[in-house]
Formats: structure tokens, sequence, C-alpha cells
């Protein structure tokens, strides 16, 4: 049995490599080579992944593709995405091209507010802790000027602070709900440094109150941290078309597959069963595009899918309606995102993600994000409700097995041709590849 390790990260890299495949691995030498194959040559670009994290050993490829023709707001975009999914950058890419005629995507902000809180613990009036925080607003503001002043300068900053009462959830339990304006930035460092120095500033101003007595100048707080749940952080993004031009399969007419979609967004909105799958699609898109971004996709994750569900019922992050013989086909997403600060110019194609994106701003950077998500959904559930889905991810999925089995490229290049005419099932091309090989 291993033993735990005592100064891990004191170690150098070859030291933590040696160490990990002498304890985990089967075969130290085939372990190294592994790591090393996937280290950079450039040993700067080496370094600065090193340092992204602590105890690196080596680098985690994903690929970087390309989904072009996104016409969003009658501007061209070609959009990067990050992800190992075989079928995603190519089902985004297709449903670009289908609403490239069709007027593209409309996207709009409703809101970019993002939320800190401090939470903290008093045993007192609440009545009396209203009246104090409302006397120490001024004071918190102030108090955090040295953090807040840049962001000020830029237009942007703390917009209000309030005081939740909580008691009822939990004995003595008050927030200093806070709301901030972070612009081009995500904001959670600029938010977490003011959300502590109110923290402190709260501390210090009890201790001096002289209306309170010596229990209610003790406040505990409990912990000064963003929440990564931002409702009002929320962009929309929409398609839409006379039913008659919804032409995509030959076995379906236009009004059959616009009844069809619109039903199967009503299941995703009413079981949430369904609505995870559906929503998980949309997220193949928002993530890939979030990631390639540099942006951090598990806060844009726990947000959304606490949206998802902000009715008490966990539903579909997007909506469909026939009226008037117009399909309309939207989303709308909380996603608090960044274009500078970060990893945006740390890492180089981060950096380049967002020069092919032109550069854009948070906020519109949100809307590209909410369009690869509605895209997304659009060309999974187009695929599940004509072929079904196996055909379309199978055909994308073929490479991978063919890769599984060491086909050479000649044998990719007939079996792709092959599963052109037929369908690729796992068990199919195993047995069309065996095939080849039986018959040279
Ligand atoms: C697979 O990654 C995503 C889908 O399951 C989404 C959906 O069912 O809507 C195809």
């Amino acid at each position: 049995m291993t033993t735990p390790i005592q100064g891990f990260s004191k170690l150098s890299k070859e030291e933590k490599i040696n160490w990990i495949a002498d304890n985990y691995t089967d075969n130290s030498e085939a372990t190294l080579e592994i790591l090393k194959t996937y280290w950079n040559e450039d040993s700067v670009l080496q370094k600065l992944h090193d340092e992204f994290i602590e105890n690196t050993i080596s680098n985690y490829y994903l690929p970087f593709g390309i989904a072009p023709n996104f016409l969003i707001n009658n501007k061209l975009y070609a959009i990067p995405m990050a992800i190992e999914e075989s079928s995603v950058v190519a089902a985004a890419s297709k449903a670009a091209k289908f609403w490239l005629d069709k007027g593209g995507f409309k996207t709009k902000v409703i809101g970019t507010q993002k939320i800190g809180q401090v939470h903290f613990i008093f045993k007192g009036s609440s009545e009396k802790l209203q009246v104090f925080i409302d006397k120490i607003r001024p004071i918190l503001i102030n108090d955090s000027r040295a953090i807040t002043q840049n962001m000020e300068k830029r237009g942007g900053g703390i917009t209000s602070i309030e005081l939740r009462d909580q008691t009822k959830k939990l004995d003595n339990y008050y927030q200093l709900h806070c709301k901030f304006e972070t612009l081009d930035a995500m904001g959670a460092n600029f938010i977490n440094s003011c959300l502590e120095q109110f923290a402190a500033t709260l501390k210090r101003e009890s201790h001096n109150y002289e209306l309170f007595s010596e229990d209610e100048r003790q406040i505990d707080v409990v912990m000064s941290i963003l929440s990564n749940y931002v409702p009002d952080c929320l962009v929309r993004a929409e398609v839409s078309c006379p039913i008659d031009d919804l032409e995509v399969e030959q076995s379906v007419s236009p009004k059959e597959f616009a009844e069809k979609m619109v039903r199967a967004v009503k299941i995703a909105n009413v079981e949430p069963y369904r609505a995870v799958t559906h929503n998980k699609g949309i997220m193949n898109g928002i993530d890939a595009v979030v990631l390639a971004t540099g942006n951090d996709f598990r806060a844009v994750e726990a947000g959304i899918h606490a949206y998802a569900a902000k009715d008490g019922s966990y539903r579909s992050l997007t909506h469909a309606s026939l009226e008037d013989d117009i399909f309309k086909f939207w989303i709308e997403v909380p996603l608090a995102l960044g274009t500078v600060g970060g990893l945006t110019s740390l890492h180089p194609l981060v950096h380049l993600a967002l020069e092919i994106l032109q550069k854009p701003s948070a906020r519109e950077l949100m809307q590209i994000v909410a369009v690869a998500g509605l895209a997304q959904n659009f060309a999974a559930i187009r695929s599940l409700v004509t072929t079904g889905i196996q055909q379309g991810h199978m055909k994308m999925h073929l490479l991978n097995i063919l890769n599984q089995m060491s086909a050479t490229e000649d044998e990719k290049k007939t079996l792709i041709a092959h599963f052109r005419k037929n369908a690729a099932t796992h068990s199919a091309v195993v047995e069309a590849l065996q095939n080849l090989r039986s018959n040279l």
C-alpha cells in the first residue's frame, strides 16, 4: 500500500512524476513517456502552463475547433469551441448554416448584475441591525475605495448593499446581499475583495456602535463570497422564421417538424429527466465556448442549472412557439463572463479565441455563448425528432472507433465512404474493418 506523502508540492516536476509513476502506475517508463509527450517544447509556454495550477505534471489537450457562419445581430462570427465530444462542433456549424439565410440569431443582454454576500450571525434586534447597516453603508463603500476606484472610473462598481434577514431559515443568520457591475471582467476577485473589506468594516463598526448591547457587538462573520447564481446577469438569444421555411428533412413537412420541435421543448419543460439531457445538450455549446474563451465553466454550469430550477422544478432553458405561422425558438440564460483578466491575456489560445471573436466585450460574449447554446439545442432536437441522434453522432464518432482499432489512413478512407451509405453502429464498424482486413 502507498503511504501519504509530505511536501509533494515542493518536489520538482521530475520528482513528482517519478513518485506518481512508482506509486500509482504499472509502468514507470510508459507513464513518463505519456506525460512528456504532452509537454510543450517551448519552455516559456510550458512554464506558463505549469504555473496555472499547483503540481502540474503535464498538459491535458482538448480539441480547439471552429463553428463558422454564425450570423448574430447581422454580424458574422466564427465561434471557437474547446470540446472533446465528436459531434458538437459539427452540430453547431450545421445549425449556424441553417439559420444563416433566415435572418440569423437575434440577441439581447437583459442584465449584467452580479451578486456577492457576507454571511454573518447576529444575536440581537433585527430592527437595530437594519438601522446600523443603513448608517454604515457609506462607510462600507468608502472603506473599499482602494478596490473599487479603477472599476468606478470605467463605469462599474458596487451598485447596492442590502441587509437580508434570513433568521426564519437559520437562527440569527443575516446577510449583506450586495450587487456589482463588473463590466468586461468576470469580477470574482473584485467582488470577493470588496466583500472581505465589507466584512472587516462590519465587524469594526459593530464594536464601536453605541446603540448595540455587548452581545450585539459580537457580529460573527461566517464567510464572504460571490454567488455563482446570477439570475440578473441574463441574456436572451432567439431565432425565428415562417414555418414554411423549416425544410429540414424530406421525410417530414415543415409544419410537422415545427410541431415536433415545439412538443419536444414542452416535454423538456415539464419533465425533469428529459430537461436535464435537453439542457446538457445546450451546455455542450455553452461550455465549449466558455472554455475556449478562458472563462470559468464550473461557475457557468452551476449558475445555469440553478436558473433552470428557479421555480422549484428543473426545466428547459429553451422555449419554442408557433404563432401566426411563425416558428420562434429562444433561450434565456444567466452568464457571468469576462473578456479581460483571468486567463484572457495569459493563455495564448484563449487570447486567439477572443481575437477570432473580434475582441468582444463581456456583453457581446454573453450573446455569442447564448447563441452557441441555442444552436446546439436546435441541432440536437432537430436530429432527435427526425432521424434520431445516433445517425449524426455515430458518423462523427466513426473516426474515434477507427482510431481505437488503429485503422490506417487508407482503411479510414474506405470505411468513411462505406458508412456514408450505411448505419454506423459500433459493431458494424468493427465488422466492416475486420472484413476489410481479411479481404486483403
Ligand atoms: C448529447 O451530448 C446531447 C443530447 O443528448 C442532447 C439532447 O438530448 O437534447 C443529444
